[in-house]
């Protein structure tokens, strides 16, 4: 037996051990409960969450793979994306489906702009998709999977896509534009309306990947906050994706894909009339499909409501607000745009940010860390709500822990000059023999804190060829889900 195998079971151990295990494996992870992971944990509080995690168990066997055996699905499948259809104006002639999550709603979206174009624009024999380099890289793995070509268009000082660059990059192949309401990176809508426009003019589809904002931007509204439209009120959008694992505070495993009309979801679809195992089609990417999620999901739009939306919409832009004043009041740091919601960056030029990312994890606050320029990320939502001093005092601590180092430290800008001419000069094999002993320390757990060292990934930003970098996180990648 390899040394990285583990014996198949012999004999089933009992349902108790296998529940304490799982709470023993459960303790090493980051804790969540107490406000101090951002972005990964969407929660509506306790009383929303038993009617949802009851949805969600009542359902977890039964299979949307088959809408005539398990009806109740096909009717929360439909019913769900009806309720998100109404919040994002679809017309009357909108379809739609739920998939997993942002990344499958997007897969299915290029896909469909593939085939829509095969359709519509026969003569074009190689597809491609404007996107702005901040879309998310979901759509860099659709455009893998579909064989569709895509070019990343500039953003503008406001972080925004810059709609003049789409307009010259449009050529006799292009077939789709996407765009973010808001983009991860730095929390800020793309001008959609302006954006949609240029479709029009071209005949081409539209995708607003509101995967983070659509269950979140119409509550906002609601508020009184102004909202530029990003959904279907815009004429030249065609589709959007909205997670309801996101800001619908769902559990995992719940998105819609909308489009503005049935026809267009027809290129969505897959079928196969000459399998000998029969009639074979399906909506999305999967085959078999959880109910859980989509009960779940349903029940949270059900069980929370639009009262209760907007009312948790109101405490996550308070919060937003103080956090983002707070972290502008400490010298040396700067947010990076106005955020249009709860999504925004920090940078600086005067301390090394992935160094405060690392003192703020040792405290037990898990932020993202962004590069081009370095910056720390943060996705205020439910949980995070109510933890604004503790979240500010952290911070001023976690700086005045790095006040003195300077941007890089002596020995780690040697080391980046070494790496980045190494990574100029070696065959990929010895280069990533060199880095597989600064990678190792990537996925290196602190006090139950996702550190990934600043050293580390200070290291992976600086060097030039990314196709490097590329390699080294294949290996880190490979060394994480190795048992
Ligand atoms: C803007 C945006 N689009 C798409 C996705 C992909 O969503 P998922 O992780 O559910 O696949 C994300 C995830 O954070 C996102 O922020």
């Amino acid at each position: 037996m390899n040394r990285h195998s583990i014996e198949f079971p012999g004999t089933g151990i009992s349902g108790d051990d296998v529940i304490s295990k799982l709470k023993s494996l459960k303790m090493n992870d980051a804790p969540w409960r107490n406000g101090r992971m951002f972005g990964y944990i969407y929660h509506a509080g306790d009383r929303e969450s038993r009617v949802i995690e009851q949805a969600y168990h009542m359902f977890c066997n039964e299979n949307a793979l088959n809408p005539s055996l398990f009806s109740s699905l096909r009717k929360l499948e439909n019913e769900t994306v009806a309720m998100v259809a109404d919040l994002l104006h679809a017309g009357e002639d909108y379809a739609g489906n739920m998939t997993t999550g942002g990344s499958e709603s997007i897969l299915v979206a290029v896909k469909t702009g593939r085939d829509w174009a095969r359709k519509h624009k026969p003569e074009i024999r190689e597809p491609e998709m404007i996107a702005p380099v901040t879309t998310h890289p979901a759509f860099s793995k659709a455009v893998d999977l579909t064989g569709v070509t895509v070019r990343y268009a500039p953003i503008s000082e406001d972080k925004k896509v810059d709609v003049d660059a789409i307009e010259k990059m449009i050529n006799s192949n292009t077939v789709m534009i996407t765009a973010s309401a808001p983009c991860f990176p730095y929390g800020v809508i793309d001008p959609i309306e302006e954006i949609g426009a240029v479709a029009k003019k071209h005949n081409l589809l539209f995708h607003v990947d509101s995967c983070l904002g659509g269950l979140m931007l119409p509550f906002v509204e609601d508020l009184g906050y102004e909202i530029p439209p990003f959904d279907f009120r815009v004429s030249g959008v065609t589709s959007i994706s909205a997670d309801i694992h996101k800001y619908g505070y769902s559990p995992k495993g719940a998105s819609v894909i909308i489009y503005r009309s049935h026809e267009l979801r027809k290129s969505q679809y897959f079928v196969m009339s000459s399998w000998p195992g029969g009639l074979y089609a399906s909506p999305t990417m999967l085959g078999t499909r959880s109910g859980a999620p989509m009960a779940a999901a349903w029940a949270a739009l059900k069980t929370i409501g639009r009262d209760g939306y907007v009312r948790m919409a109101d405490r996550v832009m308070t919060s937003t607000a103080r956090m983002r004043e707070g972290i502008e009041a400490i010298p040396g740091l700067k947010v990076m745009a106005k955020p249009v919601m709860s999504i925004f960056a920090f940078t600086s030029e005067k301390h090394d940010i992935y160094r405060v990312g690392d003192e703020l994890a040792k405290r037990g606050w898990n932020l993202d860390k962004l590069q081009f320029p370095s910056a720390l990320h943060m996705t205020v939502s439910y949980c995070n709500t109510g933890h604004e001093d503790e979240f500010l005092s952290a911070l001023k601590e976690s700086v005045a822990a790095v006040e003195g180092h300077k941007i890089r430290d002596a020995s780690s800008h040697v080391l980046i000059s070494v790496v980045r001419a190494m990574s100029k000069l070696l065959p990929v094999k010895w280069f990533r023999k060199l880095t597989s002993r600064f990678t190792g320390s990537m996925d290196s757990k602190e006090k139950g804190a996702a550190t990934t060292g600043a050293a580390a990934y200070g290291m992976m930003v600086a060097i030039d060829n990314r196709e490097n970098v590329d390699e080294i996180m294949l290996d880190v990648l490979d060394k994480l889900y190795t048992v």
